[in-house]
């Protein structure tokens, strides 16, 4: 049977759909890109906002559609929409023929085989579950980066996020899983490992008593052929002084941090049940920046949370103005059923939560330009992606730039490159999301 496989929402979502991929692999399945010729398609969706959700139920009408037309035989969701919706997707969409909670990835090939005999299985578990035993997963992201998933669930319970719900309470991967699964990746050829989790900095207090991030990074670093090691999902109160120590002194991990903050005010950091104050957030950020000077800083907002009046916004527009973020992505407050703030008063007006998310990102886009400014004249490693045959540039990433959500280094060569290449590059040129640079050769071996 020839599957196709659509993964939806986060990398940790990613990373779930590329072990469901090495399952169906490794039990004989083929898979395929191409929907017309899939008799089976699996959509492992997201639930996170109203957009997500939107996005899920389309692609899944969409795909709904293949079953009259092509090949398809059997329509999977799986993920975090089948988490939260699995009754009103089977009532609603007579063409699904099974659904998959986030906790059951590792039951997939079972599913299909029931879908094949018409069974339209359901197959959820325990939402505190981890998924057991170790796979080779299906590297989707074009072989040179991927993603390693060190902890599944979240503890934090800010009140606007349903995540808990879908995806449990913060259960932490062994480490010789990680380690395992790491290793599997340098040997396929990645260089970069992005380390995610809803929050990474706690990895081990579960299981080991104690948060062991540090120890782990250390173990991270000495896996051969991984270069650059890049840390996701931080909370800001769970960054210590051992782990800022670690990340300075291993030339592998990346200096840069993503540090969802998601406001400034204070008053409004409290309703959102968010651990950290302003001035905390401060003072996080100053020692980060004394210990790397050269750290690259991303976060994410929200604007218009219920209650945020327009000194909490004029707070925000304060905060991000002297701390300079080099990153900053900007998301509109959306009420999410079953959260504490979706029942909160003073919910704000769509509108004003979009002319507050447009002036946050009209203010980042002159700080983002004058961070990119100064990178000119700089020599910086760059890993290789691609290249633009038409205009005769390469395209790559530099320790800056998170995969995906980050921007990209164009870059003029002498010589042909390998995507995958790392290589040394001066800064010639600057927008505020890109660089342009000139390959060094002298440094570049
Ligand atoms: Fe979406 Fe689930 Fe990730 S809700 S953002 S796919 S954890």
């Amino acid at each position: 049977m020839k599957i196709m496989f659509i993964s939806l929402g986060c990398d940790k979502n990613l990373v779930d759909s590329e072990v469901m991929l090495g399952l169906l692999r490794d039990r004989g399945y083929t898979l395929t890109s191409d929907e017309n010729e899939a008799e089976a398609i699996i959509i492992n969706t997201c639930s996170f906002i109203h957009d997500a959700r939107e996005e899920s139920v389309e692609t899944i009408l969409e795909m709904a559609k293949l079953k009259a037309t092509g090949a398809c035989r059997l329509l999977i969701v799986s993920g975090c929409l089948a988490e939260k919706y699995k009754e009103e997707i089977l009532e609603e969409i007579p063409e699904v023929d099974a659904v998959v909670g986030t906790t059951a990835y590792d039951r997939i090939c079972q599913v299909i085989e029931e879908a094949g005999q018409g069974k339209r299985p359901r197959a959820f578990e325990s939402i505190d579950r981890l998924p057991e035993g170790h796979v080779r997963r299906v590297i989707t992201t074009g072989g040179y980066f991927s993603y390693l998933k060190i902890a599944e669930g979240c503890d934090k319970h800010c009140t606007y996020c349903i995540i808990p719900k879908l995806r449990g309470a913060y259960r932490s991967v062994p480490m010789e899983d990680i380690l395992k699964d790491a290793e599997e990746l340098a040997a396929a050829g990645v260089k970069e490992l992005n380390i995610v989790a809803q929050e990474t900095t706690m990895w081990g207090k579960d299981i080991y008593g104690e948060k062991r991030f540090p120890m782990l990074l250390k173990k991270l670093c000495r896996i051969e052929g991984i270069e650059w090691i890049r840390i996701l999902y931080c909370y800001p109160e769970e960054i210590t002084d051992e782990l800022i120590r670690v990340m300075a002194e291993e030339p592998k991990i990346c200096h840069y941090l993503d540090l969802p903050i998601q406001h400034a005010s204070d008053a409004i950091l409290k309703r959102m049940g968010r651990r950290t104050s302003r001035k905390e957030l401060e003072t996080i950020i100053g020692k980060l920046r004394a210990a790397m000077p050269d750290i690259a800083l991303r976060t994410t907002l929200i604007t218009g949370f219920p209650g945020e009046t327009r000194e909490d916004h004029e707070e925000t527009l304060a905060f991000i103005d002297a701390v300079r973020f080099d990153r900053l992505g900007v998301f509109t407050y959306s009420p999410e059923e079953g959260t504490p703030a979706e029942k909160m008063d003073d919910q704000i007006p769509d509108r004003l939560k979009e002319a507050r998310r447009d002036e946050l990102m009209s203010l980042q886009q002159a700080i983002s330009e004058e961070n990119s400014r100064n990178m000119v004249g700089k020599t910086i490693r760059v890993l290789v992606e691609g290249k633009i045959p038409e205009d005769r540039v390469y395209v790559g990433r530099t320790y800056r730039d998170a995969p995906d959500v980050d921007g990209y280094i164009f870059l003029k060569a002498e010589e042909e490159l390998m995507s995958g290449d790392m290589v040394y590059a001066k800064v010639t040129g600057s927008d505020a999301y890109d660089l342009t640079g000139e390959v060094l050769y002298e440094f570049t071996q």
